[in-house]
């Protein structure tokens, strides 16, 4: 693994790896054991786009790996007046070890891999969020103890999340069920991929989605860059919301899950939101230990 661009670019055993060191960096922060394996170590965070989550988790990670992190808003980097990615890309490489990158094009995270030659790391794109996705088959597996034969269920847009949980808990053996209004389905590259799976099924209705599932996630009706399409996305997406209604066919012990932010009275009712907060708090924090894993993978030193 040199990078991480998205969740199909990584293998069943790469995913593995990355999970079970999250999981070794989780007790070692916990347990005051050091674990300073980037010392010396600069990552460069370029964002295009806002962020809570992903800018603190990566910031504070790498100071609990012994690093340092720079905050490269991309409005006051030369990129913003139109520097071209390949060459931001070679000057950086110059500089420090890795890049985290949050941007529209998921081409330009694959440019800054192509012409760079240090780590590139996706912190979120139009098409996929694989630190999410990390961190959330983290959680699952910590409330499951597995994920081999689950079932997930994901009610909503057909966005970046959908496209990298789909990819991701379909390669860990997961059933994975998608309602998705038509017209928001995922990207065509994801169906392609989805389709050789016989446990993969994209219908329109979320209640029959839900049935049996052992967790549910749903994503804001209207990404980043959607703003102006706000409007028409709520009278789409009516309906296509965590509830009560779906929740009472899903299994007893079902949980849920959400990147966040999350909308309440939108995607998520507050009700279940309250309900299963702190399933969404652990995967909210979950995003710190696995952005570690996967930074310590890619940009430690190797045996
Ligand atoms: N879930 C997530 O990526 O959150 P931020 O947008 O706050 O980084
Ligand atoms: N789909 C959302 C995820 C935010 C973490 C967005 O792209 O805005």
């Amino acid at each position: 693994m040199k990078h991480l661009l998205k969740m199909m670019d990584l293998s069943t055993e790469e995913i593995t790896e990355i999970l079970n060191l999250a999981d070794q960096l989780k007790y070692e922060l916990k347990h005051g054991i050091p674990h300073n394996h980037l010392a010396g170590k600069t990552l460069g965070m370029i964002f295009e786009k806002a962020s809570t989550r992903t800018r603190v988790s990566f910031e504070t990670g790498m100071y609990q790996l012994g690093g340092n992190a720079l905050f490269l808003s991309s409005s006051e980097l030369q990129i913003g007046r139109g520097e071209p990615v390949q060459d931001t890309a070679r000057v950086l490489s110059r500089y420090i070890d890795g890049i985290m990158i949050r941007t529209f094009a998921q081409e330009e995270v694959e440019n800054l891999a192509e012409y760079g030659d240090i780590p590139i790391i996706n912190g979120l794109t139009d098409l996929s969020h694989p630190c999410q996705v990390l961190a959330d088959l983290m959680t699952i597996r910590e409330y499951k103890n597995k994920l081999d034969g689950l079932k997930m269920c994901y009610i909503g847009d057909g966005n970046n999340m959908a496209n990298s949980l789909t990819v991701g808990c379909l390669k860990m053996g997961m059933d994975v069920t998608l309602a998705c209004p038509e017209g928001y389905y995922p990207a065509q590259s994801t169906l392609d991929f989805a389709k050789q799976f016989p446990n993969f099924k994209i219908v329109n209705d979320p209640v029959e989605a839900a049935k049996d599932a052992d967790v549910l996630f749903t994503d804001v009706w209207a990404s980043m860059g959607q703003e102006s399409e706000a409007e028409k996305r709520r009278i789409a997406f009516k309906g296509y919301q965590i509830n009560d209604e779906v929740m009472a066919v899903a299994k007893p012990d079902a949980m849920v899950q959400h990147c966040l932010p999350a909308h309440r009275e939108e995607e998520i009712t507050t009700k279940v939101f309250e309900q299963h907060a702190k399933e969404i708090f652990d995967e909210a924090e979950n995003r710190l230990h696995a952005q570690k894993a996967v930074m310590v993978l890619l940009m430690g030193e190797k045996d």
